[in-house]
């Protein structure tokens, strides 16, 4: 049995595994590791599977061809299904991440204390080759930033990452990712808090071009309010229906300055926090509850309008409350106010959460 198993998903890149075997081949044997490599590829149309058959008379290599099945994550998991190795190590085809690093990454990883090893960019000693544009930059760091609550490595987007095969199998039911994170999903999932990184320098890809597409970076985001929401259970949903609300108080000010140019100020008031409630009712819909997204909307539109009422009686009724019979409050109304608003929105959240957008059984 090989003690590692390194997964390399692929989508043409028929010209890098020619160099990429050969370049972990070397690295594993300079260093004396037993190891099995496993290509997942998706039936790739330029010759990769041809290219990977060739390379398996003179390598440990292993070929997957999946014909009803695209994407990274997904082919990651896949290869890992397969894998016999006590340790998993993903990296790309491209040549991106240095073969040359998986030793480092091994050693680290053979240390019980740590859970999960990363090839990152981001600490001491690590980079990204020159020529990254400002764009891919920004973005990526921007992507780095949004994990930061569930996790605080500095390089939680790597593609180049190991981990225990026994932590995988422990979570191997509760995985569902979308999109391209994949490392980012088993951090999370596979409850991996022992974190060490080992600094890379990404390089470009050798040949051909990348398939990150602002459709996956779209994914990125589904997938991380999926991670959110499995995380922080009740308060990513709380996060998320107040940031709604917020998107709401905007869309309301802003009606409202539009449409008092010209209409009376009854009207236009009623007007702008109608089409408030009906973009809250929108996004809570699709987004914060979208778990009830098949259920029929009208009937939970109604529900939802009646949910708003209430929670502006209640706010109402709190700070008036409040401000009547306690002295505080009586001298500060603004805050009597603020509190109000809280548990307005309180109630109606949690008036939401069960009986509006409900989970079907
Ligand atoms: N099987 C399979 N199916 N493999 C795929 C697919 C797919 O649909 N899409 C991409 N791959 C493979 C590529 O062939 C390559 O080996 C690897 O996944 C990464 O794909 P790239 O297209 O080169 O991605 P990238 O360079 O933009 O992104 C890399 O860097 C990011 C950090 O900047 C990846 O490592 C990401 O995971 C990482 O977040
Ligand atoms: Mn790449």
């Amino acid at each position: 049995m090989p003690e590692v198993s390194i997964i390399v998903p692929t989508y043409r890149e028929a010209e890098n595994l020619g160099v990429l075997i050969p370049r972990v081949s070397n690295a594993l044997s300079g260093a004396g590791i037993s190891a099995e490599i496993i290509v997942v590829d998706d039936n790739s149309p330029d010759g990769t599977p041809e290219v990977c058959r060739v390379l398996a008379e003179s390598y440990p290599l292993k070929l997957l061809v999946r014909t009803t099945e695209r994407g990274l994550s997904s082919a990651v998991l896949a290869g890992m299904n397969l894998a016999q190795g006590d340790l998993l190590l993903v990296m790309d085809a491209d040549l991106s991440h240095p073969p040359e690093k998986i030793p480092e990454i091994v050693a680290a990883m053979r240390d019980p204390k740590t859970d999960f090893v990363i090839g990152s960019r981001y600490v001491a000693g690590g980079s990204t080759a020159e020529d990254w544009g400002l764009f891919r930059w920004f973005n990526s760091k921007g992507a780095t930033l949004l994990a930061w609550p569930l996790t605080s490595t500095k390089d939680p987007m790597a593609g180049f990452f190991a981990l225990r095969r026994a932590d995988y199998l422990k979570a191997v039911d509760r995985l569902d990712p979308i999109g391209y994170k994949i490392g980012l999903e088993l951090l999370v999932k596979c409850g991996c808090r022992r974190v060490a990184e080992v600094p890379i320098t990404f390089q470009d890809r050798l040949h051909g071009e990348s398939k990150l597409t602002l459709k996956e970076q779209l994914n990125y985001l589904r997938h991380l309010r999926r991670l959110y929401n499995y995380r922080f259970g009740i308060w990513a949903y709380l996060a998320q229906f107040i940031l709604v609300g917020a998107s709401g108080m905007v869309v309301d000010l802003s009606t409202f300055a539009l449409l008092l140019q010209f209409l009376d100020i009854r009207v236009a008031r009623g007007l702008a926090i109608w089409t408030a409630m009906t973009w809250n009712f929108w996004l809570n819909r699709t987004v914060t509850f979208s778990f009830a997204k098949t259920e029929p909307w009208w009937r939970q539109y109604v529900a939802f309008c009646g949910s708003c009422s209430v929670g502006a009686l209640v706010n109402w009724g709190a700070s008036l409350w409040l401000t009547q019979s306690l002295p505080f409050f009586a001298a500060h109304k603004l805050t009597a106010a603020a509190v109000g608003v809280v548990a307005g929105t309180a109630f109606n959240f949690i008036l939401c959460r069960v009986v509006v957008f409900q989970k079907r059984a």
